[in-house]
């Protein structure tokens, strides 16, 4: 199995102003999505660079989570910073993954291109930023597990090789 964790990206949903509805759109996809995966962990935190990262660094090499979704702070508002920190914390990025979210995300609105999502590998982990939107989140999260799965099995020495479907 391969464990998740969830991290929403919301001052006002780290303060209880507003219901995270990103998070819960996660877990619930990645739910009834099943094996491989597994909801490890499930937290809200500001839009606050030091703490992304830091929630990120644990959950990669402390608590050894395979996939860290995240969930907002990806567009232009000042207080958006959730890529800042995964590249703060990616050994290795992933422009494919990004490149296929924002892909999907163009079949069904333009403003596609103001997502800034950043993706990318720390030792054993996969860190993905999703937009905050559940709509946005079921768009693309739908679409992308199917690769993540095999992805994380070569990263992780589980295959060793790409057998063409
Ligand atoms: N991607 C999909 N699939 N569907 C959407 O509705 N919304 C866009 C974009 N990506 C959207 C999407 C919009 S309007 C914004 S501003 C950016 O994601 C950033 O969202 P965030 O600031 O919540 O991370």
């Amino acid at each position: 199995m391969y464990k998740v964790g969830i991290i929403t990206s919301s001052d006002k949903g780290s303060q209880g102003l507003r219901e995270d509805k990103g998070g819960p759109a996660i877990k619930k996809i990645i739910e009834d999505f099943g094996a491989p995966f597994e909801v490890a962990d499930m937290v809200i935190l500001p839009d606050e660079k030091d703490q992304l990262a830091d929630m990120m660094k644990k959950m990669a090499d402390e608590d050894s989570i395979d996939l860290i979704i995240s969930t907002g702070g990806t567009g232009f508002s000042k207080r958006d910073v959730t890529p800042e920190a995964t590249l703060s914390v990616i050994e290795r990025r992933t422009p494919g993954i990004s490149e296929a979210m924002r892909m999907i995300s163009f079949k069904v609105t333009m403003r596609a291109m103001l997502s800034r999502a950043e993706s990318g590998i720390r030792g054993d982990s996969l860190i993905i930023n999703l937009p905050g939107s559940p709509k946005a989140i079921e768009e693309i999260l739908v679409e992308i597990l199917p690769s993540l799965v095999h992805g994380l099995d070569i990263l992780q020495g589980n295959a060793s090789e790409c057998a063409r479907h």
